[in-house]
C-alpha cells in the first residue's frame, strides 16, 4: 500500500536528486509520537526523524519558542553577539563537562569541526601529528572528511580519492587502537554506541580503556554523540554511563527538536580554535538556539532523561518475542536483528499497519523514538510488531 500520489512520485523524481530511497508515504503534520499522512492516516513514530524529535513532533513549547523568536530575530550571522547562542553554550557546558562550544548546522559539520580541532592541536601540541584512529562500521556524516572518518566504505568508495589522515580499526577492540597508535596519531574518534550501522553498544570497560589509553599517549578523545547525546541512552550524554569525559564532543540531531543545529564542544586542552580558524554563516543562529534551549528546558523539567532510561528498558524487553536473533541497545536507542534478510519487508509491513520503524539494512531494525514515548505507546508498537513479525 502506498499513500504517495503519482504526481508526488513523478515530481520528486524529476526535481530531487535521488540520493536515497524513500518509503511510500508523504507526511503533512505531527503531534507527540504520532505523524499523519496526506489522507489523515495516523502513524506511531518510533524513528523520530532518525533520533531527532526528542520531544516528539511539534512540541507546543518548541513551537512557541520558535514562533516568538521568529517574530523578534531569525538570523544575524556570527559577526555579532546574540543572547540565545551564549545561553545555549552555557547550558550545554553545564550539562556536560568544562568546555567551550562551536555551533554549526548538522552532525557532519560538528564532526568536521572536531577533525579540524584535532589537526590544529596536533600541529601545535604533538609535533605535527595528524592521524585520527576511527572505527569500522562507524558513521560520522557525509562530507568528504566525515565520510572518510566513518568506517563504511560503501559510503566513501564512490568519492575517491579520499582525504588522508584516517585509519580504521575494529570497534570495541582496545588492543586494535593500541596497535594502531603511532607518533602520527592525534586523536581517537568514536561513537559511544554505534547508531547508523544498527545500534552497537561497546563492551563495559571499552570507553574507559580508550580514555585511559588516550591519556597515556597524549592524544585526544573525540566522542561523536550526535545520535547518543541529549538523553537518548538514558543519561544526558552516553559517555556519562562510563564516568569519563571526552576532549571533544559533537552533537546535532535532537538538539534543535527538528530545527537544524549542531555543536562541537572542546575542553580547555583541545580548545585551539582562534579567530579566523573556522566558521559557519548559519551556525548557532537565534532561531536554532532558541529551539534548542526550549528542548533542553523541557527535557530537564519533565525528567525525560530518567524517563528514557525507564522506557528504554521496557522497549528492549518488549522486543524479546519478535523472533529476532539479537536485540541490542541502550535507553531509547534499540535495534533487533533477524537471522533472515527480512528487515526491509518488516519495515514496510509496519508502515502499512501504521507504525514507523527503521530498517538499517536487510537484517536489522532500529528504533529511536521520541523521549516522551509512553509505556502504552510501547505496548501498542509491540502489538503491531508482534503481528507483523508473525
Ligand atoms: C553518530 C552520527 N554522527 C554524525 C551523523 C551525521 O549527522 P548529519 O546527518 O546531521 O550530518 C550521524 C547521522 O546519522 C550520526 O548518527
Amino acid at each position: 500500500m502506498s499513500s504517495v500520489t503519482k504526481s508526488t512520485l513523478e515530481l520528486a523524481e524529476r526535481y530531487l536528486m535521488q540520493t536515497g530511497r524513500r518509503l511510500p508515504v508523504t507526511f503533512v503534520r505531527g503531534r507527540g509520537c504520532r505523524v499523519y499522512d496526506e489522507s489523515g492516516r495516523e502513524y506511531l513514530d518510533l524513528v523520530a526523524g532518525i533520533a531527532v524529535n526528542l520531544l516528539g513532533h511539534s512540541h507546543p513549547e518548541v513551537v512557541r519558542a520558535i514562533s516568538e523568536q521568529a517574530g523578534a530575530l531569525i538570523h544575524t550571522s556570527n559577526l555579532y553577539f546574540t543572547q540565545p547562542q551564549i545561553d545555549l553554550a552555557q547550558r550545554l557546558v553545564e550539562l556536560s563537562f568544562p568546555s567551550r562550544v562551536f555551533f554549526c548546522n548538522s552532525g557532519a559539520e560538528a564532526n568536521e569541526a572536531a577533525i579540524k580541532i584535532a589537526r590544529k592541536w596536533g600541529a601545535r601540541q604533538r609535533d605535527g601529528a595528524f592521524e585520527i584512529i576511527a572505527t569500522a562500521g562507524s558513521f560520522h556524516g557525509r562530507t568528504l572528511a566525515t565520510v572518510t572518518a566513518g568506517g563504511q566504505q560503501k559510503y566513501s568508495d564512490p568519492f575517491r580519492p579520499l582525504p588522508g589522515g584516517f585509519v580504521h580499526v575494529a570497534y570495541d577492540d582496545l588492543d586494535a587502537i593500541k596497535a594502531a597508535t603511532t607518533s602520527k596519531t592525534v586523536a581517537v574518534m568514536l561513537e559511544p554506541v554505534m547508531g547508523e550501522i544498527g545500534v552497537v553498544p561497546p563492551s563495559p570497560g571499552y570507553l574507559r580503556g580508550v580514555r585511559e589509553w588516550c591519556d597515556t599517549q597524549d592524544v585526544l578523545l573525540i566522542l561523536d554523540e550526535v545520535q547518543t547525546g541529549l538523553g537518548r541512552t538514558g543519561r544526558w550524554f552516553a559517555h556519562q554511563h562510563h564516568s569519563i569525559t571526552p576532549d571533544v564532543m559533537t552533537l546535532a540531531k535532537g538538539l534543535g527538536g527538528g530545527v537544524p543545529i549542531g555543536a562541537c564542544l572542546a575542553n580547555p586542552r583541545a580548545d585551539v580554535f582562534e579567530p579566523g580558524d573556522h566558521g559557519s554563516t548559519f551556525g548557532g543562529n537565534p532561531l536554532a538556539c532558541t529551539a534548542a534551549l526550549a528542548v533542553l528546558h523541557v527535557i530537564e523539567r519533565d525528567g525525560l532523561v530518567a524517563h528514557a532510561a525507564e522506557m528504554g528498558e521496557l522497549l528492549q524487553s518488549s522486543l524479546a518475542d519478535l523472533g529476532a536473533k539479537a536485540v541490542r541497545g541502550q535507553g531509547l536507542m534499540q535495534a533487533f536483528e533477524f537471522a533472515e534478510p527480512r528487515a526491509k519487508a518488516f519495515q514496510l509491513s509496519c508502515l502499512d499497519a501504521g507504525l514507523i520503524v527503521n530498517a538499517v539494512d536487510d537484517h536489522s531494525v532500529r528504533l529511536v523514538p521520541p523521549l516522551i514515548i509512553t509505556a502504552e505507546e510501547i505496548d501498542n508498537a509491540h502489538a503491531v510488531m508482534q503481528k507483523v513479525a508473525g
